[in-house]
């Protein structure tokens, strides 16, 4: 009897895997794993996705090349171009760096995850507090993309917003005493969060800005390389990570989640993640390190 539960289980696991597994690039499906862990944040996204879903049932999006690109590798790529707005975002960095008055604002809004071991990164400059007039740029320029916007709606088949954005510097390892690399690992956020990373500098093949690496064997399969590259990326399904620089690099970090309409961009924080409940409002709160 036993063993019959057993393979019964198997067998629906497994159905449910082919079902879920929809693009190449899905090493696992958050869908079955969240749902047996009963993990109420994860469940109620999950909710929420379906609901915008449905809501958006309309949108239809054009199936480009980048869009059949990103549907088979989970990552679409690019080189910023002069003058693009992601540039204000460095200086802003740059400039904020050198302020030694800088209050550590762990995360700005309630409603929102966050996490205060950031003390434990060493390798990690983070910018503090951005203001709303820049964080609205940035979604005029998401949305003005044509690529960028459209390869959104096309994977989450609903509206988008941005829900976080990082600016911070990863230290060089020059003096051999950082202890914090950036690991190979999967970010753990509700299924279908989207992340852009733009970095700043020029990267080559052994020291990528960003390896989109094979979980079983270890192996790079794509490496972040050129000047100034700007990615898009499901980071929850695609194992990647990144070396100590070889010179300081400057990241920019926006998190992008489904949306029932457009929405204003919100700004959770250096060291927060996402909404608990996206179906809620999120209220100022500031929570200090
Ligand atoms: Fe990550």
């Amino acid at each position: 009897m036993a063993v019959v539960a057993f393979g019964l289980k198997r067998n629906i696991k497994s159905f449910l895997k082919k079902k879920l597994f929809i693009y190449n690039f899905y090493h696992f499906n958050p869908y079955y794993k969240y749902l047996s862990e009963k993990n109420l944040i994860f469940i109620l996204h999950i909710l929420y996705l379906l609901f915008a879903a449905f809501v958006n049932f309309f949108i239809r999006i054009k199936k480009d090349r980048a869009v059949i690109f990103f549907e088979k590798k989970g990552f679409y790529k690019r080189i910023l171009k002069k003058n693009e707005f992601p540039y204000e975002l460095f200086e802003y960095l740059n400039n904020d760096l050198v302020n030694k008055n800088r209050i550590p604002i762990v995360c700005h809004l309630d409603n929102y995850t966050f996490h205060n071991k950031v003390t434990l990164v060493d390798s990690q400059q983070h910018v503090y507090e951005v203001p709303e007039l820049i964080i609205n740029k940035l979604d005029q320029y998401l949305r003005r993309d044509q690529n960028f916007d459209n390869l959104i709606k096309f994977y989450f088949k609903t509206n988008y917003r941005i829900t976080n954005l990082r600016l911070w510097r990863y230290l060089a390892n020059s003096q051999k005493n950082l202890k914090t690399e950036v690991g190979c690992h999967y970010d753990m956020f509700p299924h279908k969060t989207l992340k852009i990373m733009i970095y700043k500098g020029f990267f080559v093949k052994s020291h990528a800005a960003l390896d989109i690496v094979d979980p079983k064997t270890g192996n790079s399969i794509y490496s972040i390389k050129g000047k100034d590259p700007i990615v898009l990326l499901d980071t929850n399904h695609l194992y990647h990570g990144a070396k100590f620089p070889l010179k300081d690099r400057d990241t920019i970090e926006i998190t992008i989640q489904p949306s029932i309409r457009i929405k204003k961009p919100l700004y959770g924080g250096f060291a927060s993640g996402h909404p608990k409940n996206p179906f809620k409002s999120n209220q100022k709160k500031e929570i200090l390190l």
